[in-house]
């Protein structure tokens, strides 16, 4: 008989748009004291950059590379810090949204953020939440979950996070930001968003927040603790 031995395992979880994977990840790490890692902020953080600075997409590879990205506070809530700067607040409107998923789908880009992204969980002890992470960014993690849910469950979650955030937008317009999201993530070239091999799906349409953590934190456990 072995002795049990617990270590920290790494967790990826991937998703399409408001599939809760950011609120379950976060809530995740808590439960399991780990390190949470959003990297649909770090590629929101550096599309706001960009779009405020006006900088040509000849340049935007350069200011990926030059960029600095410190995750601070918080274990299972850290801000980022993107050179220097906390830029939390601003990274939601539907503009940045829909901006965002268009930086996200260069390649050059994607490879300097995939590479940052590994160092961050190198050591373990991480919940990491995107859209690559199971299939490219950790295809070595314990623990790969793909969470899903129905498109009406995303749009009602949407709405809800946006009007928490008094960006009140109609629904209609909701649903057509969504699918576009959905469509650009999904048929990029690069890295589209698939389920990664070993990846365990969880359609969380008909469950609360508090269920989908429950289930992925005994998966985890299961994993840390191995004969
Ligand atoms: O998860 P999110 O909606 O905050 O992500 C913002 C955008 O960034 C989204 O269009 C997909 C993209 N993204 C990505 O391509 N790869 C990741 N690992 C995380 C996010």
């Amino acid at each position: 008989m072995g002795v049990k031995k617990v270590s920290k395992i790494k967790v990826a979880i991937d998703g399409p748009v408001s599939s809760g994977k950011s609120s379950a990840g976060s809530k995740t790490a808590a439960a399991l004291n780990y390190q949470f890692i959003d990297t649909g902020i770090m590629y929101r953080a550096l599309a706001y950059k960009i779009k405020i600075q006006n900088i040509p997409s000849t340049k935007w590879k350069q200011t990926a590379e030059a960029a600095s990205f410190k995750w601070v506070g918080d274990l299972s809530k850290p801000s980022l810090i993107l050179d220097g700067t906390n830029v939390s607040r601003n990274l939601f409107s539907p503009e940045i949204s829909s901006f965002t998923s268009k930086v996200a789908s260069v390649p050059e880009i994607r490879k300097i953020l995939v590479s940052i992204q590994r160092k961050m969980a190198e050591d373990g002890g991480i919940v990491m939440v995107g859209r690559d992470i199971g299939t490219v960014v950790l295809p070595d993690a314990e623990l790969k979950i793909f969470l899903t849910a129905s498109l009406d469950a995303r749009i009602k979650r949407r709405y809800e996070e946006l009007n928490q955030s008094k960006t009140p937008i109609p629904i209609e317009k909701l649903k057509i930001e969504i699918l576009e999201r959905d469509k650009r993530d999904t048929t990029r070239s690069d890295s589209p968003l698939q389920i990664a091999e070993n990846g365990i799906e969880i359609d969380s349409t008909h469950l609360t927040l508090d269920e989908v953590v429950e289930m992925i934190v005994k998966l985890a456990k299961d994993k840390e603790s191995r004969d």
